[in-house]
Formats: C-alpha cells, sequence, structure tokens
C-alpha cells in the first residue's frame, strides 16, 4: 500500500488546473491514507445501544446546520436512529474500539474519519463491502478515498466527504488594510494580520486548532510539512525523520503564532468549535479550518459575518515551500457484527448517493466524494473553496499511514501543544519526537 500522497506535489505558483488534472491530482494526493486511529481517552457522547426491533443505528458526530439530522429523517426504506456520537475524533474513536471491542452489534453504521479504515479493518471491527460496492460503483468516487478506504485489497468503506485544512480570511479587513491579495505565506499572514489588529482593532489576528487532540497534528503538521520538513518518511513511514532543523522550524512558526500576539494564547486549547466561533463573532481575521466552516456563514444564527465578507484559499507556506494542507474526509464503515449487513450498507449506499451527496454539499457545505458532484454547477457554486482552494485539494497530504499511528499521534498531540504553549522550545520537541516515534515503531 502506498505510503505517502501520491507525491505529486506543486508549487504553490502553479494556477488554472483544469477539471481531469484537478480530480486526478485529488486521487493522487490522496492516496493512500489508510489505517489508524487516534487514541486519548474516556469518550462521552453517543446515546443509547438500540439496534432492537429493525431500527438501525447510524453513529457519527455532530452536524451544525441539521441537514444530516433531515436527510437520516428522510431514509425511505426503514426506521434509522441518528445516534450522536463525541466531536472530538479521537473520542469518538476510542468508544467505537471499545464497542466493537465488546463484540457489539450496534451501531451498525459509522459514518468515520479517513484515519481508521484499516486500523478497524485489521481488527476486524468492520466489514468488507466488496460484494456491495463493487469496482464499477467505486469509478463514480474520487480515487483518493475510495484508495483511502481500502486495505489489503478489500474496500471497507464509502466515501462520504473530503476535508483539507484551509485558510478563511475577511476580504473586507484586508482590503481595507490595503492587502489586495490573502497572504501566501505564514510571515505575510502575520504581517496582514498585525496590520489589521492595530487599524481595526480586531481581537484576534489568526485563530486554529491548537489544542492536545487530533486536530493539533493536523494543525501542526501543515507548519512541519510547509517548511520541508514531516514526521515520517513520505515513501517509509517505519522511517521516522522527526529530528530535523526544517521540522523545528516549522513548529517554531507555529509557537511565533502566539509569541508574537496573531493568535490569542488560548489558541492552545481550541479545537474546531471554538476556533469557529472566534471568527463567526467577527473577532478574527483569519482561521485555519476545514471546508464545512463556509456553510455557516451564511446562517446568521451562527454567524456575525457573511460569505461576501469571507475569502478561502490554501493554508500559507514557508518562503518557498510547499502547499501541503492536511487531509481529512469521512466515510461509512459497517460494524462487522452487524446482524444485517445488508440493511446497513443501504442506509450507507443512501447517503452516499448522488442525491443525498449532493443535498449535503448544498446544506452542510461538505465537500461531495462522487467527482460528478464536484463538477456540478450547484454544487461548485454552494461550494466556492472548490476553485478558490482547488490547489489545496490537490496537494493535501495524508497523516502517517501505520497501523500504530494512535499511538504516533499521542506524541505529536503532546509535543505540538508544548512547543505552541511555549512549554518546551522547538527543537527539543524533535528530538523527543523522533526518540519516541522511533520507538513506536520498532516496537510494531
Ligand atoms: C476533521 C477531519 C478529520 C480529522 C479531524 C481532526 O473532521 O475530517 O480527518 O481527524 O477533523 O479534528
Amino acid at each position: 500500500m502506498a505510503t505517502n500522497g501520491g507525491g505529486r506535489r506543486l508549487v504553490i505558483a502553479r494556477r488554472n488546473i483544469n477539471r481531469r488534472d484537478f480530480l486526478k491530482l485529488s486521487g493522487a494526493s490522496l492516496a493512500g491514507i489508510s489505517l489508524l486511529g487516534v487514541a486519548g481517552c474516556g469518550g462521552g457522547g453517543g446515546g443509547g445501544q438500540g439496534g432492537g426491533g429493525g431500527e438501525l443505528i447510524f453513529n457519527t458526530g455532530p452536524e451544525q446546520t441539521g441537514t444530516l439530522q433531515k436527510l437520516v429523517d428522510e431514509y425511505p426504506d426503514g426506521n434509522v436512529q441518528y445516534q450522536l456520537a463525541p466531536t472530538d475524533t479521537g473520542q469518538f474513536f476510542d468508544q467505537l474500539r471499545n464497542r466493537f471491542q465488546a463484540g457489539e452489534a450496534s451501531p451498525q453504521v459509522v459514518g468515520g474519519d479517513v484515519i481508521w479504515p484499516a486500523q478497524f479493518a485489521a481488527s476486524g471491527f468492520i466489514a468488507p463491502l466488496n460484494d456491495f460496492f463493487p469496482q464499477d460503483q467505486q469509478q463514480a468516487f474520487a480515487e483518493g478515498p475510495i484508495r483511502s478506504n481500502s486495505y489489503e485489497g478489500e474496500i471497507y468503506g464509502v466515501p462520504w466527504y473530503i476535508d483539507v485544512g484551509l485558510l478563511y480570511y475577511r476580504k473586507d479587513l484586508l482590503e481595507q488594510a490595503g492587502f489586495s491579495e490573502p497572504p501566501r505565506t505564514w510571515e505575510e499572514l502575520k504581517q496582514q494580520a498585525q496590520k489589521v489588529m492595530q487599524d481595526a482593532g480586531t481581537k484576534n489576528g489568526f485563530v486554529f486548532q491548537g489544542s492536545r487532540y487530533e486536530g493539533g497534528v493536523c494543525n501542526g503538521l501543515e507548519y512541519i510539512r510547509t517548511h520541508g520538513g514531516d514526521v515520517t518518511d513520505l515513501n517509509d513511514v517505519n522511517k521516522v525523520v522527526a529530528d530535523s532543523p526544517e521540522t523545528a522550524a516549522g513548529l517554531a512558526t507555529y509557537r511565533s503564532m502566539v509569541e508574537d500576539g496573531i493568535a490569542p494564547q488560548s489558541v492552545t486549547t481550541f479545537t474546531e468549535l471554538e476556533s469557529q466561533a472566534a471568527f463567526l463573532s467577527g473577532d478574527t481575521v483569519f482561521i485555519r479550518n476545514w471546508p464545512y466552516l463556509y456553510g455557516l456563514l451564511s446562517d446568521p444564527e451562527q454567524s456575525k459575518i457573511k460569505p461576501e465578507q469571507v475569502g478561502v484559499v490554501p493554508l500559507p507556506v514557508a518562503d518557498g515551500g510547499e502547499l501541503a494542507g492536511t487531509l481529512g474526509g469521512w466515510n461509512m464503515f459497517i460494524n462487522a457484527n452487524a446482524e444485517d449487513p445488508e440493511a446497513a450498507y443501504k442506509f450507507a449506499e443512501y447517503l452516499t448517493a448522488p442525491e443525498q451527496q449532493k443535498e449535503y454539499a448544498l446544506g452542510a457545505k461538505f465537500v461531495p466524494t462522487r467527482t460528478e458532484l464536484l463538477t456540478d454547477p450547484e454544487v461548485q457554486e454552494a461550494l466556492p473553496v472548490l476553485k478558490t482552494a482547488s490547489e489545496a485539494f490537490e496537494t493535501a497530504r495524508p497523516r502517517p499511514v501505520s497501523p500504530v499511528y494512535s499511538d504516533m499521534s499521542l506524541v505529536m498531540q503532546e509535543q505540538f501543544n508544548a512547543v505552541l504553549a511555549g512549554d518546551i522550545p522547538p527543537d527539543e520537541a524533535t528530538g523527543r519526537m523522533q526518540e519516541e516515534l522511533q520507538g513506536i515503531v520498532e516496537a510494531q
């Protein structure tokens, strides 16, 4: 199985990519994701056990526009309960792993993270779907998510939506401060943020997900990789390369956001939700977040700012660096213990069918995985990020693909957060990561 994002990486100068290239590159760059999960502890959320009387339990995280609940309610072929999972992907993973380990037959259908399939597949927790989801049907989906749901020649998930880290910026505030273009580099971002904060008195220059959890890993890796560093070798996940000047430089830039007063100190505790609140309140110039955030801008109950005030582009890079937004995304998995896998699959098929994916894209602004929808004019209009940030999708980088990723993630969560908080210097963190990740990889 491929261990990297396909190797096709573009410099930021590249523009005007046609549709075919876009889809091909998306596929290439999305390649290789497979497994892993995120360990952590505990895990709240989740509802009752359910599963009796022909009712299907569909377990996934909250969706903020209500579109998902509507789609579940409209399912024509049975009674489905949307069982709310924790927002935190690590907690959700732990909760599911416990339930699977206990042999529970429910939830029958899981909407789960792109970093889970191989780990759950290797443990025998989720069912191979080859009979339900043959290759001719898989061809309707972007190549990358299909690969990411494949493990040892079998397909374990139906791609639902694609995520990549993006930079949202306040067009109006940048214009007022005399900036006609959003930043291309982290330095430019800092300069622009500083000027807007001074001129307009905006409270925060930049917010992101700096907490000690999986989202923090996604953010930290973006700084490291846009500085030319990494934690594992692009082509060999068992080769740890964390202790490099480039990796340390990436973490130094990460820390500088807080140190230089661009980001508030509290960003060290921010997940998607806190960062989103800081941006939607109108108090923030820039935010790093996933595509879903765009959908909330058009809801006056959620957002004080309007879509017209916001632009979305790929995340900045270091001087001369390459784009490297972290790849995310969610998929439909079927519990290997489900009593009626066919009924479970039917629901997964429904949510990922063209009509429902389109409604999800239009209503909740999630990026669809069916290629026909990526070029659908209505979807493109609802999701301007498909055009304005197309390069971010082309160059998205998966997290390390390893059966021990969950342990690796814990190490990164701790070190990235400690650097951001100013608790340890970047070069100490890279040394620790090298040692700890090496230990994990060797102990497999
Ligand atoms: C998003 C991504 C997912 C990632 C998570 C981190 O949900 O799709 O891949 O693990 O954010 O918070």
